[in-house]
């Protein structure tokens, strides 16, 4: 099998099953945001606990792209250290923007690396990494305040 067929089915798998679908029912930050240029839009929320990414849901509706890359995003992040989902964010970027990225620690998200090569849908998968980094944002003040 071709990689590109591979990653075409681990997408594909992730659009029609998503995974962390849904609500946390407590202690979590929510985050609305859409995509301008299409209107799509993702629900996504964040709870951290002890500096760890307890859990991450979300809902929203969007293109296979978007609600794959929330859904391996998802996967990706949960138990992870916060600072180390953040790393994993800038990994992401820098592989979305067609930079050298250490795809390795990205897991089944290294199969959107080819979407680096149509801007158009670039701000697909970026849609639900946005709205996480927003979200710790606010976790953030939260604590702050
Ligand atoms: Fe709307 Fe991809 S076309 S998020």
């Amino acid at each position: 099998m071709q990689l590109d067929d591979l990653y075409r089915q681990v997408i594909m798998d992730h659009y029609q099953h998503p995974r962390n679908q849904g609500q946390i029912e407590d202690g979590a930050v929510s985050v609305h945001l859409h995509n301008p240029t299409c209107g799509d839009e993702i629900t996504l929320q964040l709870a951290v606990e002890d500096g760890i990414v307890r859990d991450v849901r979300f809902k929203g509706i969007g293109c296979s792209i978007s609600i794959a890359s929330a859904s391996m995003m998802s996967e990706t992040i949960k138990g992870k250290s916060l600072e180390e989902a953040l790393e994993l964010a800038e990994e992401f970027h820098r592989m979305i923007r067609g930079e050298p990225a250490d795809t390795e620690r990205l897991g089944d998200l290294e199969a959107l690396q080819g979407v680096s090569k149509f801007p158009a849908r670039v701000k697909c998968a970026l849609l639900a990494w946005n709205a996480f980094e927003r979200a710790v944002q606010e976790q953030r003040q939260e604590r702050r305040a």
